[in-house]
Formats: structure tokens, sequence, C-alpha cells
């Protein structure tokens, strides 16, 4: 089985099922806003799920595996210069379980090997009660870090395993509402329930060791070491355990480096970049491993998971000596398509001398102070993202032969009318011109989270701009022979959005398959003799009635399979 694959898997998969146990702990830490009584009752249902046998194993090997998959995401490093997010990530996959040793051996170790009760109020009383030195738990602020921790790792993984889906991008506002809101909810139960145990025992001087003792974290003694000795023994256990992952951690490092510096001093292969960049790397480096090696922006939204295709490059050397693509790039390939000269630059190891170009811009500009935030794709313009927009075409017909018989103030003036009718009816409904070509007109809708409303303010301002167009002719029918006619077509699709350009003339715009379908939608408007044409998605989502159309099936270059179009003869008779 391919490893790539079975790593990108288990990392996906076990993440998933931390995720959803971490979720569960911090909604049932929100109970103690309440009272300590009521985190103990909710917990049943949390200890239903995961305290069953299937459960405990299904969430042990998850731990593993995750630690595992991190390990040797380490051992793969080629370099030390990877983006901040890669760096969050890769210490904060370290550091989570030296931090969870002590809490695994005080709840679950304690409660499967040790026949201890590991109850919401002995655990509480024990972090906000007890004295650290001789409670192994050591103290609630601890926790604290521990769960933000946790929680900022498990969301910058879901972040970057949904950030390409349409669902995620659509409810993004909400989504960091729920990442905000579950921590804030459960710290705030955490501490309440803290005080309340500090209040109960300001009272009851016998809480702690009353608590504790229920639980079997103490033995009843009149001995003070021998009645902690339990709670001692874990603190060794625990102490032991954090001991070996240090000198683990410590090996591997030492083994890592040892590995960079060897790849270092054994430099065989070229890859070579435009503008005359030649990076040379040994064997088993990734042509993403490659670029950040000589500081060659690169874009790589999902940070080389073989997710996104952000990194993508065009080979431009002989296709025989490149290895073939593993089955996390196969899958990529198949479902999109790509020719055989287009690979994902993260998961492609060349074993020869190599020349590729990068095909989505990566840092036009840099910014110093937006390092970090670039870093984790919130200005994703800067580097060019991947998002699905909807985009549309206008051009006018027959106007090379109005030119001609027209003077050039004419031509000025209809130009420029057809260009305010149509500016006012795309941005009138939340559509923005993007460029003008010629009489041509391109215009991006993506002012909305939800593509519907895109396509539909898309299609609204269509039919204005028919209307207005026919308004236009019937008042000039006097000043042209002919009426002034115009194709318009809509598209949806996946683009490239970034800011192109150079020095002044940097824009934000839109490239790729998307853009370049909805230019020939428009086209086409000329040889099916219509004014409208849509693709199928489009009117999908709009949820229009097609019947009102003329449904056809057509070609477009650098597409595998034909697009289903439909046809209007008149913009403005469309139904919507
Ligand atoms: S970086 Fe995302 S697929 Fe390569």
């Amino acid at each position: 089985m391919d490893t790539a694959l079975v790593i990108k898997n288990g990392r996906i998969f076990s993440g998933l099922v931390l995720f959803l146990y971490v979720l569960g702990h911090l909604i049932n830490h929100s109970f103690g806003i309440v009272s300590i009584e009521l985190l103990d009752k909710s917990r049943i249902i949390f200890n239903y799920i995961w305290r069953n046998p299937i459960g405990t194993i299904l969430l042990y090997s998850s731990f593993l595996i995750h630690i595992l998959i991190n390990l040797i995401s380490i051992f793969q490093m080629k370099t030390l210069k990877l983006p901040f997010r890669k760096w969050v990530q890769i210490l904060l996959g370290i550091i989570i379980p030296w931090f969870l040793i002590i809490h695994i051996v005080f709840t679950g170790y304690a409660h499967h090997f040790e026949g201890i009760e590991d109850t919401y109020s002995s655990v509480i009383v024990g972090s906000w009660v007890a004295p650290p030195d001789i409670w192994g738990i050591k103290g609630g602020y601890y926790y604290i870090a521990m769960l933000l921790v946790v929680w900022v790792h498990g969301i910058i993984g879901i972040h970057y395993l949904c950030s390409h889906r349409s669902w995620y991008k659509r409810n993004r506002a909400s989504i960091n509402s729920f990442f905000m809101i579950i921590p804030t909810l459960s710290l705030l139960g955490f501490f309440l329930a803290g005080k309340e145990a500090l209040t109960i025992s300001n009272f009851n001087k016998d809480y702690l060791v009353q608590e504790l003792t229920k639980s079997g974290y103490l033995v009843k003694s009149l001995d003070q070491s021998e009645m902690w000795q339990p709670a001692i023994n874990l603190q060794i256990f625990a102490d032991k355990l954090e001991l070996n992952y240090l000198i683990a951690l410590v090996i591997i490092l030492l083994i890592v480096s040892a590995n960079m510096y060897f790849v270092r001093i054994n430099k065989k292969i070229k890859i070579f970049f435009p503008g005359g960049r030649t990076i040379p790397v040994s064997r088993g480096y990734s042509v993403l491993d490659a670029s950040r090696e000589g500081n060659i922006p690169h874009a790589s939204s999902c940070g080389g998971k073989g997710r996104c295709t952000t990194c993508r490059v065009k080979i431009l050397s002989e296709l025989t000596n490149i290895p073939k693509p593993n089955e996390v790039e196969k899958q990529v390939i198949d479902r999109l398509g790509f020719e055989s000269n287009i690979r994902l630059a993260c998961q492609l190891r060349p074993l020869s001398d190599i020349k590729v170009l990068p095909l989505v811009p990566s840092k036009i500009m840099e910014n110093k102070s937006s390092y970090i935030m670039r870093s984790f794709g919130f200005e994703n313009n800067l580097q060019g993202k991947e998002t699905e927009i909807v985009i549309m075409f206008i051009d006018l017909r027959g106007f090379t032969k109005l030119s001609e018989q027209k003077l050039p103030y004419d031509v000025i003036h209809i130009l420029n009318e057809y260009f305010r009718i149509s500016g006012e009816a795309i941005e009138k409904n939340y559509g923005r011109v993007d460029k003008y070509i010629g009489d041509g007109v391109m215009a991006i809708f993506d002012s909305n989270n939800d593509n519907k409303l895109n396509c539909k303010n898309a299609l609204i301002a269509a039919k204005q701009i028919s209307k207005d167009m026919k308004k236009f002719n019937e008042l000039s029918k006097d000043e042209f022979v002919e009426e002034l006619k115009f194709g318009l077509g809509i598209h949806i699709g996946n683009s490239i959005v970034g800011l192109i350009g150079h020095g002044q003339s940097i824009s934000e715009t839109a490239v790729g398959d998307t853009v370049n379908t909805a230019s020939r939608l428009e086209q086409l408007t000329k040889e099916l003799k219509c004014e409208l044409i849509i693709s199928e998605r489009v009117a999908n989502l709009a949820s229009l009635d097609k019947t009102q159309f003329n449904i056809n099936k057509v070609e477009i270059r650098g597409r595998n399979q034909k697009l289903d179009i439909l046809t209007l003869s008149r913009g403005f008779q469309l139904a919507i």
C-alpha cells in the first residue's frame, strides 16, 4: 500500500477521533458553570462513549497513531525553512504528548490499571485545592494551558482539512464562533468548578482528603506518606514517562539533524525554477522542499499534505525520468484531470534533474508584519487562493463594423453607455467589474459566502443588462442601422484569485479554467445565435426553471468532459 496515502488517511482519521474526543471533553467541562455535581452527572454520557472497550481502543490507538505520524513527518523534514504554520504544527505536535502524559496517567491509566475512579470532583479538587507538590497534577493553570494548546492544535488541523471545502468557506463566520465559544465555556466551567471546590474546602477542611479517598487516589491511613501513596505512585510513573519521552525526543532530533546534514552534503540533483534559479537537492527532497530551501515563494495552502493543489507545477523537462505519482497525488490527478506534466510539488520527489514552473501565483508582495496571518492563509489574496467563484463575460457583437461606420466621438459614446449599463447592473447586484478587454467586460460575483446567492446575483445582473440594452437600442434606433447586440456567458467553478501585475498596476483578479470557460460561453453565443449562455451548475445553484432554456452539451478546450450549457435567446426573458 502507498505510504503517503496511509499517512494522509491515518492523520485525518486519528485527528478526527481525537478532535471529537476533545470536543466532547470540553463541552463536558462547561457543565462546571452550574456545579461540580452536574459535571460528574454529565460525564456519564461521555464515559459511555469513550470508556467502553471499543471507544478506549479507538481513542488510545488514534493518540498513538497521531504521535507516530508527527514523528514520521519530523523524520521526513529536509529543511528548517518551513512556513510559520508548519512550525506551529510540528512544535504543538511535540509539546502536546508531553503535556498530556500526567493527565492521562492520573485519569485514564489510573482508572484502567489502578482501579481508581477519576471523578470530576476528585480531579477538580486535586487541581485547585491540593498543594501542587503532593498532588501529581500541577494545578488548575496547568490544565488551562493544556486545554488551550490541544484546542489550538485541533482547530488548526480542522482548518487545513476543510479550508478548501465550499461548505467550510460558506460557514466560516459560524465555524470561527464555534471555535471560540467551546474553549471559553469550557474554561469558565473549569474555573467556576474550581471556585466551588475552594469555597467548600474553606468550610470543610477534610473535603480534599474525603474526595480523593472516595476516588481511590488516597488510602485511609494515619500515616501521611502512606495515605498519599497511590497518588505518589502515579506521580512517579508520570515523571518516568515524561523523562523517557524527552530522551526519545532528543534521540529523534539528533537523528533528524544527522539526516539533514547528510542530505545537505549529498546534493546530487538540481531543480530548475523560472528566472534561472537552480536549487541543488539530494534524493528524497520534494519540489516544495526545494522551493523552501531556496527561499522561492511557492503557494502551499495545506502545508504540503496533498489536499489543496496550490503547489502544483508544470514539468518542463522530459517526463520519462519523473517518478510516478504516489496514491495521494494520483487521487488528485484523477479527480481534477491534470495533464501528465502537471504535478503536485509537495508530493513529487525527483530522482534526477528537473525543470519546473509553479502554476499558482505566490507571494507577490512581501510584508513582514503579516507573515503570520499569511502563513495561516488569512491573507490568501497575496499568495493567490483557490476558490469557487462566479464569472461573467460580456462582449458586444459587430462592434468592429460599427466603429468603422461611426465617428470616433460616437464610438466612445456608445461604448461608455454600454459600459455604464453593464457596470451599473453588475455593481447593483453585488458583483465587481474585474476588467475591460476592448469592448468586453469580465465581472466576478463573489461578495457572498453562499454561491447560490452569487449565481442569482449574476443572473439578475444579466437580465438587467439585457433589459437596459434593449431600452438603449430603442432610444437610439434612429442613429444605428442595426441593433447593438451583445453576448453574455456565466460560469461557476474553482479559480485562482490573487493580486496579479507589477508595480502600480497590481490588482486582484481571477485566472484559470473557470475564467476561460466563462469567456468561451460568451463566445458561443455568436455560434448558437443567442444572447445568454450559462453553465448548468449556475442554473442549479440559482434554482432556475430549466424548461425556459435550450439545453446543450459543448466541448470546451482544456476540459476533459463536455459541459452542459443552457441558452436563452434574449436575457431579459429570463425567469428568476
Ligand atoms: S501544498 Fe497542498 S497539495 Fe501540495
